[in-house]
């Protein structure tokens, strides 16, 4: 195998990083045999979820660690280098590789391809100490996970998605992202979220699919027919219980820049190849945070003006159940649980449409 091949091969099983709603906010560019970038765009303008950009870098922190565990199959050991001239909405970054014979092969390398987000109940059965204590080596020592096991803490924790849900399905500028991230009557999508994969039954996913034409008609059914309930019930509530644990991944020192929330990222993502790794499956959880952040920060986020009262009363419900400080440093949240993988998902733009031309071909 060439080094092309090889750098072909790395960044074909980068591609199947997660990103949020499957946007997949980054495109390739090789530059020379081992030496590739990353130009990342963060979907902030248009995502009422990107705040700051922080979930598409959680996204690019992702990819990275991603490519670096691909690129060890070659025994390649990968340099990172963060374009500091590169806009911070749109960062490049360059992947510089070198063959190192002694780098042992990644042990998460085979569970890349494998890893996907399960949005079905799962098992309540626990996790036992071994498996706690994998995760908990995942994320590194500079982040700590906090556990809600228990029927008490599950129900705690699937009220707050319940009530975090009720914020997503009225917000409009909330319908707009839905409305352009689900594929209808699919069972897989090459660059968005198919909608069986969403976790509804077939009755209700019609409904959403005909209260999806316009915001017009969700108005309608949220204000006269409890339109709400149902998701709410099959995607948040219920879930919520029927799983083993939730966890809060919680950065030690305060993030801050876009370099703290890749390394988050980087994280995260070795914590989700060693779920699928010990047989578990995982959903991320992230609207709590994001609108708890609002709320922190005291930014307008909606023409609602019902909006930045509810985000408000999520973060307090938030703040009870994981605490002050753990709210403010969290950086991930989700559930995890035992049970099968699930059967439909999201899949990946091809390689060649994530490729851009190489830069000196594009100048001549
Ligand atoms: C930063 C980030 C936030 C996410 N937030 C959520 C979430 O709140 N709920 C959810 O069901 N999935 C969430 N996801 C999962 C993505 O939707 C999923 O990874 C993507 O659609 C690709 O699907 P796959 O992971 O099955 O390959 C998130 C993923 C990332 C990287």
């Amino acid at each position: 195998m060439t080094s092309d091949d090889k750098l072909r091969r790395i960044l074909d099983l980068g591609r199947w990083a997660p990103s949020g709603d499957n946007t997949q906010p980054w495109r390739f560019e090789i530059i020379a045999p081992m030496h590739a970038a990353v130009h990342g765009f963060d979907t902030r303008e248009h995502c009422v979820y990107d705040l700051d950009g922080h979930s598409s870098q959680i996204a690019f922190g992702a990819l990275l660690e991603t490519i670096a565990i691909a690129a060890s199959q070659f025994g390649w050991q990968l340099s990172i280098t963060h374009r500091q001239e590169s806009p911070e909405s749109r960062p490049v970054f360059d992947l510089y590789f070198e063959a190192k014979p002694d780098l042992a092969v990644d042990p998460l390398l085979s569970y890349i391809e494998r890893r996907t987000v399960q949005r079905r109940p799962m098992s309540t059965r626990a996790l036992n100490q071994d498996q706690i204590r994998a995760l908990e080596n995942a994320v590194g020592p500079n982040f700590s996970l906090v556990w809600k096991h228990g029927f008490k803490n599950k129900l705690a924790t699937a009220m707050l998605l319940f009530r975090s849900a009720k914020l997503r399905l009225t917000l409009p500028e909330a319908f707009e992202v839905h409305r352009s991230v689900i594929e209808w009557q699919a069972q897989f999508s090459a660059d968005k979220i198919p909608d069986q994969a969403l976790g509804s039954d077939p009755l209700t996913t019609r409904v959403m699919r005909f209260a999806m034409h316009s915001w017009e008609r969700v108005h309608f059914l949220n204000r006269f027919l409890a339109g709400t309930w149902a998701p709410r019930l099959q995607l948040d509530l219920l879930p919520g219980l029927s799983c083993a644990a939730h966890f809060l991944m919680v950065a030690h020192q305060s993030p801050k820049t876009m370099d703290d929330y890749i390394e988050a990222g980087r994280r995260m993502q070795r914590l989700w190849l060693t779920v699928t790794q010990l047989g578990l499956s995982m959903q991320p959880e992230i609207t709590p945070l994001v609108f708890s952040r609002y709320a922190k920060d005291g930014r307008t986020f909606s023409r609602e003006a019902f909006a930045n009262a509810s985000a408000r009363q999520i973060r307090d419900e938030m703040q009870m159940l994981v605490g002050a400080q753990n709210c403010d440093q969290a950086v991930f949240m989700g559930r995890i649980g035992h049970g099968p993988a699930a059967t439909s998902r999201s899949l990946r733009r091809p390689l060649d449409e994530l490729l851009l031309p190489n830069a000196s071909a594009r100048n001549v």
